[in-house]
């Protein structure tokens, strides 16, 4: 089944108000030709999520945010719930990025309490796996992925609530990619998982790739079976880049 594809702009801990004026040239590029085929969305630093949102206004171009807390209010130093992320704009949210795993211990049932929450806000949470260099070299890269869509994904996934994306942690800012049959081999594991625990309905919820997407490459990597769309760090902060790699569908 074709999904209407999503490209998905991480800036990660990138960007200043001047870099919204590319929210700006990617809604003129997105008007202009993409609109029927490909939703986009930006997820800037928290900081710029209501100005991003602004400047999105009437763009059809989505917001997201990076990260939400479990609870919805309470004494979190730093942190932000889910129902601040939607008052500023956001209507997705990132969770379990391998940057956050990393830096900051997040476990696959801390993502999946994440997740649980953004959807009770009424957030699509974007949920991250993927594997490191050590696993994919151990051969341990199909357990690993489907051990964290097993723990991570939230039991109430559905396909407006969940999309799932697999960045191999090693392909992240290196200019690194698997194969296409890697990644096509990886993808449908995650389908198959997901349409174990979710049901049929489950064949509907997105399966992004992520890991060094550019222009160059967009095209073969989103031709793979199951790949519905992509999440891009590096290059989704420039609207040229960014609208070259959804100009693949
Ligand atoms: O979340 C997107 C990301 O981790 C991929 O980053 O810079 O390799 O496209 P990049």
């Amino acid at each position: 089944m074709a999904l209407r594809p999503l490209v998905a702009g991480n800036w990660k801990m990138n960007g200043s108000k001047k870099a919204l004026e590319e929210i700006g040239a990617m809604a003129e590029g997105y008007d202009a030709t993409l609109r029927g085929k490909v939703d986009l969305m930006i997820c800037p630093p928290a900081t710029l999520l209501q100005l991003a949102a602004t400047s999105a206004l009437g763009t059809r171009i989505a917001i997201g945010a990076q990260d939400c807390h479990t609870e919805t209010t309470g004494a979190f130093t730093g942190d932000i719930a889910p129902d601040m992320l939607v008052e500023s704009g956001a209507t997705a949210v990132i969770v379990g990025h391998s940057e956050r795993r990393q830096y900051h211990a997040e476990t696959d049932a801390l993502v999946a309490a994440k997740a649980f929450a953004a959807i009770r806000a009424g957030l699509t949470a974007i949920v991250c796996v993927g594997e490191t260099r050590a696993e994919r070299e151990a051969g341990k890269t199909l357990a690993v992925v489907g051990r964290q869509v097993q723990r991570s994904v939230p039991e109430d996934a559905t396909p407006e609530a969940v999309v799932v994306a697999y960045e191999p942690v090693w392909a992240i800012g290196t200019g690194l990619t698997p194969t296409a049959a890697d990644v096509a081999e990886v993808h449908a594991l995650i389908r198959k998982k997901l349409i174990q625990r979710h049901g049929k309905q489950a064949a509907g919820i997105r399966i992004l790739y992520g890991g060094s997407v550019k222009p160059s490459n967009a095209k073969e990597l989103m031709a793979v079976a199951n790949v519905d769309g992509a999440l891009v760090g590096g290059a989704s902060l420039k609207a040229a880049d960014f609208l070259g790699i959804a100009a693949a569908y």
